[in-house]
């Protein structure tokens, strides 16, 4: 073989290589497209104090937990009742009158509360997809709320016996010493998605509500720090499941 015929050889090797590769960024490309409108759903096989449900991660259909009926009629996940109450007592002891406005959902139940909300923006003469963004700005999309997982409450204040303000603010003080983070700050929406809801708190645990707190951060924030590994083939693992 002579020179010219080597070199030929080897350009057309190298061409070869070119055209796998475009090849299989466009095949990777196009399932991506496609995969993008699937939904993604939260992965329940961890701890179960740290499941991340949000706009990106739906509650998988088959999710079950065991609920317990509190003394007003609403419902929570029976495991983080215990630090519920302590957190309601500790709060009594220090004057606050406040309640659990909400607490478990169903997906009826949240599909309801989204569609008033759609309609409230639609009545203020808001197209029905503008209505549907702005509602989602306040409303977990049906599937996506935390209120479905039972972990998550809105705590209120008895508006007669003291304020909204003191109550919000001893839950941002205090609510981590029991496990609890509020969930939606208002410096964090670029990221959750949802308007800033100091009456929101979900349970994450002692360890993860602390370290939330003390280094200023938020659920999708800490587990990306902490418990997913930045690994390329993980994220692709994840991806594809
Ligand atoms: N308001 C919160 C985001 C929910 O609907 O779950
Ligand atoms: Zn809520």
């Amino acid at each position: 073989m002579n020179r010219k015929s080597v070199l030929k050889k080897y350009n057309n090797k190298k061409i070869l290589l070119k055209i796998v590769f475009l090849a299989a960024m466009i095949i990777l490309g196009f399932s991506r497209f496609i995969l993008h409108d699937q939904k993604q759903y939260a992965d329940t096989s961890g701890d179960w104090r740290l499941i991340l449900v949000d706009k990106n991660h739906y509650i998988p259909k088959d999710y079950r937990m065991n609920l317990i009926r509190l003394s007003n009629g609403k419902q929570v996940d029976s495991r983080i009742y215990p630090s519920l109450q302590k957190m309601f007592n500790d709060a009594r002891a220090s004057g606050l009158a406040l309640f659990v406005r909400e607490g478990y959902r169903t997906s009826q139940d949240q599909q309801q509360i989204m569609n008033e909300r759609i309609r409230e923006y639609e009545n203020q003469g808001n197209s029905k997809r503008r209505a549907t963004k702005m509602a989602e700005k306040y409303v977990a999309i049906p599937g996506t709320s935390e209120h479905q997982l039972g972990l998550s409450i809105d705590i209120n204040a008895d508006q007669t016996k003291c304020s909204s303000e003191k109550v919000y603010s001893w839950l941002d003080n205090n609510a981590y010493k029991y496990g609890f983070i509020k969930r939606y700050p208002s410096n964090k929406s670029y990221i959750t998605g949802i308007h800033n809801e100091p009456w929101h708190y979900r349970y994450v645990g002692k360890e993860a509500a602390a370290t939330i707190k003390k280094q200023n951060l938020c659920l999708e924030e800490y587990l990306k720090k902490y418990k997913q590994p930045d690994c390329l083939f993980y994220k692709i693992w994840r991806y594809t499941l």
